[in-house]
């Protein structure tokens, strides 16, 4: 059985996703749910699906290893980051070399980086009148949004479109890719 364990920082809709697309699944299992804000929805979602959950601090974080040595425990195949905030750890990241993804709701490298996530990005792609924009899966490394790309969908942006019409779209492009694309990594 390969083992995911997702980070997440709010509402967790692509957690959640995961977890239903793995949850009959023969060779993929979705073993737990680590967060950096102890009040975040993903928590509840996984409380309801019956999947382990954390939250821990940045001292745990990035100071100590408490979570590097839970993450050890836990023996992850694959570590994805789904809406996770926070910077990963480069210490984190050599123990799991090319083990740890990110999805990222635009057509990297465009609009990322620091400060580029939820509606701030979609707000971008609007106001910079995108004709097209999308979302990356992608390797994480030390810097934010910059390791190799492992898939991108593209959907298109009307002049009429709204930040969150163009939220929309993402969320639909997310939730009909992502899980596709971790069962065929885990897979190679
Ligand atoms: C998604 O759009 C994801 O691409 C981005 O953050 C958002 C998280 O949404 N990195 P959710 O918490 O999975 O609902």
């Amino acid at each position: 059985m390969k083992r995911v364990v997702i980070f997440a920082s709010g509402s967790g809709s692509n957690a959640e996703n995961l977890i239903k697309f793995f949850q009959n699944s023969d060779n993929v299992s979705v073993i737990q749910i680590l967060t950096n804000n102890p009040h975040a929805k993903v928590l509840d979602r996984a409380k309801r699906l019956k999947v382990s959950a954390l939250s821990f601090n940045r001292v745990a974080f990035t100071k100590t290893n408490d979570v590097l040595n839970i993450l050890k425990v836990s023996n992850p195949d694959l570590i994805i980051l789904a809406g996770f905030l926070w910077k990963f750890p480069e210490t984190i990241l050599n123990v799991f070399p090319n083990k740890v993804i990110n999805i990222h709701p635009a057509l990297l490298p465009k609009f990322g980086g620091k400060g580029m996530y939820g509606m701030h990005v979609h707000n971008a792609v609007v106001e910079n009148k995108e004709t097209e924009t999308g979302i990356t899966i992608h390797y994480v490394n030390e810097n934010y949004d910059e390791g190799a790309t492992i898939f991108q969908a593209k959907c298109e942006v009307f002049p009429t479109d709204t930040a969150e019409d163009v939220a929309a779209k993402i969320h639909a492009l997310e939730m009909e890719h992502f899980p596709k694309v971790v069962e065929k990594l885990l897979n190679e």
